[in-house]
């Protein structure tokens, strides 16, 4: 088992490649420049995930957000970076409909934020798609398992690769990405033999979510992991810190004190200095 370098300045796409079967890639999703300035000394990775729409926006899914707030997002993050590959997801509808459709708005995206890599969902139905954007200059993450852009057509966010005929299917998925040049990809909420499967299968590092140990990378959504996001924990995320109980916390001293004039204090206020003229 070999080490990755641990003083590289910024971690490039062909960097990352190198991590299979190396030390295990670090990824947390990112949304914003302080939060990826807080984390970036820790992280190989950022994806920017669609997960903004649910975790920031309070939407219901990911479906509705759009090509222009990955964008602001992505754009926000890279600012926020420095050593981190920052990878940003192709929202639903932006890319499904053909290649040239998925060229032209991964172009803008790479373009308009300054990111390293696009990410998109999908299995064998999207190896072409990846295949020509990869041979045309645009790194691409994949994503399968439990695809949340076809929440509607899955049924739910249930873990995937119950049935064989299921896993077969991903198995077969994470091939054709694979073969059809991802640089790495994302395994989300597949059953855990599954997940060790497709990342020995494949010579492209796996990034497990609520998958296995055995991937090559670990990635969590930030406010998951930070107990920021309380609307719903799934059972894969570990909490190591519950900052939302800080943040109502310090919300609930704020207001008391200024409900009972206690803030601001002299040393918050400016003094003024009147001249006598
Ligand atoms: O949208 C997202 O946050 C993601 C992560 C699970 C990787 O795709």
């Amino acid at each position: 088992m070999s080490t990755v370098d641990k003083k590289i300045r910024h971690i490039t796409v062909p960097r990352l490649q190198k991590h299979k079967g190396c030390e295990p890639i670090v990824a947390l999703t990112a949304y914003s420049a302080p939060m990826a300035s807080l984390l970036d000394p820790y992280v190989d990775v950022f994806i920017v995930g669609d997960s903004v729409g649910m975790v920031l926006y309070g939407m219901d899914s990911t479906l509705g957000v759009s090509l222009e707030m990955m964008i602001g997002h992505g754009a926000a993050v890279v600012r926020g970076s420095e050593r981190a590959c920052v990878v940003v997801d192709m929202p639903f509808g932006s890319y499904q409909e053909n290649k040239s459709q998925a060229f032209r708005n991964a172009a803008k995206i790479m373009k308009e934020t300054g990111c390293d890599s696009i990410k998109l969902e999908g299995g064998e139905e999207m190896a072409e798609t990846i295949a020509f954007l990869t041979t045309r200059g645009i790194p691409v993450m994949g994503h399968v398992g439990l695809m949340p852009q076809s929440v509607n057509s899955l049924g739910g966010y249930r873990a995937r690769g119950n049935s064989k005929l299921e896993a077969k299917k991903i198995l077969a998925d994470a091939r054709a990405i694979s073969d059809a040049g991802v640089f790495s990809l994302v395994v989300e909420g597949v059953v855990e033999p599954l997940a060790k499967e497709i990342t020995n299968a494949i010579p492209t590092p796996t990034i497990g979510i609520g998958a296995s140990d055995q991937c090559d990378g670990q990635v969590l959504v930030t406010e998951d992991m930070l107990g920021l996001f309380n609307e719903f924990k799934p059972s894969f995320v570990k909490r190591y810190a519950d900052l939302g109980s800080v943040v109502a916390k310090a919300a609930e001293t704020y207001s008391k004190e200024v409900k009972a004039r206690r803030f601001p204090t002299p040393e918050y206020c400016f003094s003024s200095k009147f001249r006598k003229d």
